[in-house]
């Protein structure tokens, strides 16, 4: 027996090496930790579990070095106690390239995750299908695309890019609920720098290409763009931590020391006297949930919307915000896109959305219009309509025209919706209302903007505030900014216990 078990700890310690010590160092050199290296960080100490490390390749058409563990580590672990599977492509072993064993160990723990309700982070540093398996790789990416969709909105799938990532690879990341990228070490792109220049005969690298600063602020393919791996992999914590493990679970709620009752009277003071004058809505939003702590969901990218997770009275919340301190907050394709996604994301997952608006309404132009803000816009209409969780709206200045409606109004759903008194609720904004509707008089008029002036100011009197919108219960009452973290805490408690359904079907039809 002894003999077996040496020869046993021999063979996991071959299957530790990876690639062995020269590729390691050419991981290492190159900015990049290996997939070993990665796990301790993401997973509480010593809890990671491995599977399938005897695993090898199958490939008979070329002289190829059987490495056990074929590239990718795979098993599962815990981040905060909690369960979680794993899998780290390990580039010192063939690039990390994808062949048909490879894809099965992922298949297997992408399988076991579902099949018990916990979440899956993969971690990718990989040079595509194994070029020596051909079709054979393809087949096993398919397999994975093919379980990432199954899995969504099942469990949360969250893809980390440590390297390269190129080619119909980049799907299945695509397809998980979070990317996370690294500065300067990481890219995704469908095809390289050589077929682009070949084809557009444009001249990229690969960072501007498909690097994290682009797909964190131009593609917006990226959920965060981190500057380091161990930034990274301690931001999948982060994020784990608001996350329910599946589908049918709750979110977790933490202890919480900040005071449920706090108000802030800094909140009555931060509207600008000028309507038109920007803030930044971030500053509302970490003054009313606990401890100040927002994790904010794709910072660099459409940043006249805002979407993050935050805490309240120990509860997740997913929080929209338009942001007035960009665009003026005006709702854009990119926007819509960004928060219709987040939004679907938090009701897959049970987590009560709080919505903040200041939004002008939508934004105007042939950019926007030639490039489909309708199909676009109605994306964020549609997911905010569809959301069962509970919703809790607050109208901070501006809720101006159909966006007005679409920023989890009542109509749509909305369950408690709260105004400041700076709050603005009307077909649209003073100026553009009174040049439409007293054009002629203006026209005549001996001083037009003399009287322009005066009906503008008598239009925002009348209109632009919250009354109009609560005599009709539109919205369920206006509140003191100062209160409104202990209105929130109280608003979610008593829709803790919200049920609420949508018509039976196959699925519904977002307008993609
Ligand atoms: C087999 C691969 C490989 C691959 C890299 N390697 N990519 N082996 N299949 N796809 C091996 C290399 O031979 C090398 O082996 C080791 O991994 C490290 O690669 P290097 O080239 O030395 O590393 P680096 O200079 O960092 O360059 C990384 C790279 C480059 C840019 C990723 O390796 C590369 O261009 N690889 C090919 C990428 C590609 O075309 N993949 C197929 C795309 S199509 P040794 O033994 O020297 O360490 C695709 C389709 C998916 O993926 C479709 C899904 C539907």
């Amino acid at each position: 027996m002894e003999d077996r078990l040496h020869a046993l700890a021999r063979r996991h310690q071959r299957a530790r090496l990876g690639g062995g010590p020269e590729r390691v160092e050419r991981q290492h050199k190159s900015g990049k930790l290996t997939a070993r290296e990665r796990l301790e960080i993401l997973l509480d100490d010593g809890s990671f579990v491995e599977l399938d490390p005897f695993v090898v390749h199958r490939t008979t058409d070329f002289p190829l070095e059987k490495i056990p563990g074929d590239g990718v580590v795979t098993g599962y672990g815990q981040i905060w106690g909690r369960r979680v599977y794993v899998f780290a492509q390990d580039f010192t072993v063939f690039g990390g390239s994808l062949s048909e064993a490879h894809a099965e160990k992922i298949c297997k723990i992408m399988d076991l995750a579902v099949k018990s309700g916990v979440p899956i982070v993969g971690l990718n540093d990989s040079g595509g299908a194994r070029i020596q398996e051909g079709v054979v790789s393809l087949g096993g990416y398919a397999e994975i695309f093919l379980r990432n969709v199954l899995a969504s909105g099942v469990i949360p799938q969250i893809s980390a890019i440590l390297g390269p990532c190129a080619g119909g690879a980049v799907y299945s990341p695509a397809i998980t609920d979070f990317i996370l990228m690294v500065q300067h070490t990481s890219y995704m792109y469908v095809t390289g720098p050589k077929v682009v220049k070949t084809v557009t005969h444009e001249d990229v690298t690969h960072e501007t290409l498909g690097g994290a600063d682009v797909h964190g602020q131009k593609s917006g393919v990226a959920h965060f763009v981190e500057p380091d791996e161990v930034s990274c992999l301690e931001r999948i914590r982060a994020l784990l931590s608001y996350l329910p493990q599946n589908n049918r679970e709750q979110p977790p709620r933490t202890p919480c020391d900040d005071p449920p009752h706090r108000t802030d009277p800094e909140l009555n003071e931060i509207i600008p006297e000028e309507s038109t004058k920007p803030y930044d809505i971030t500053e509302i939003i970490r003054r009313v949930v606990d401890d100040g702590v927002f994790l904010e969901v794709h910072r660099g990218w459409a940043q006249n919307i805002v979407v993050g997770f935050a805490r309240l009275d120990g509860r997740s919340v997913g929080i929209v915000a338009n942001q007035p301190a960009h665009l003026a907050g005006v709702l854009d394709i990119n926007a819509s896109v960004k928060a219709a996604r987040f939004v679907r994301f938090c009701d897959c997952f049970n987590i009560p959305l709080i919505t903040f608006v200041d939004v002008p309404g939508f934004l105007p132009g042939t950019d926007q219009e030639w490039n489909g803000i309708i199909r676009h816009g109605s994306k964020l209409l549609y997911a905010f309509a569809e959301a069962t969780v509970p919703k809790v709206t607050v109208i901070v200045r501006k809720a101006y025209g159909g966006a007005y409606d679409v920023m989890s109004s009542k109509h749509i759903r909305g369950d408690f919706n709260f105004a400041w008194p700076t709050a603005e609720i009307a077909v649209m904004g003073p100026q553009g209302a009174v040049e439409i509707i007293y054009r002629k008089e203006i026209e005549q008029a001996s001083n037009p903007q003399e009287l322009e002036e005066k009906l503008v100011r008598e239009y925002i009197e009348r209109f632009a505030n919250p009354y109009s919108a609560a005599e009709r219960g539109y919205i369920d009452d206006v509140i003191e900014p100062a209160q409104t973290r202990p209105i929130l805490i109280k608003s979610l408690e008593m829709l803790e216990t919200k049920r609420d359904t949508n018509p039976w079907r196959k699925h519904g039809n977002i307008p993609l």
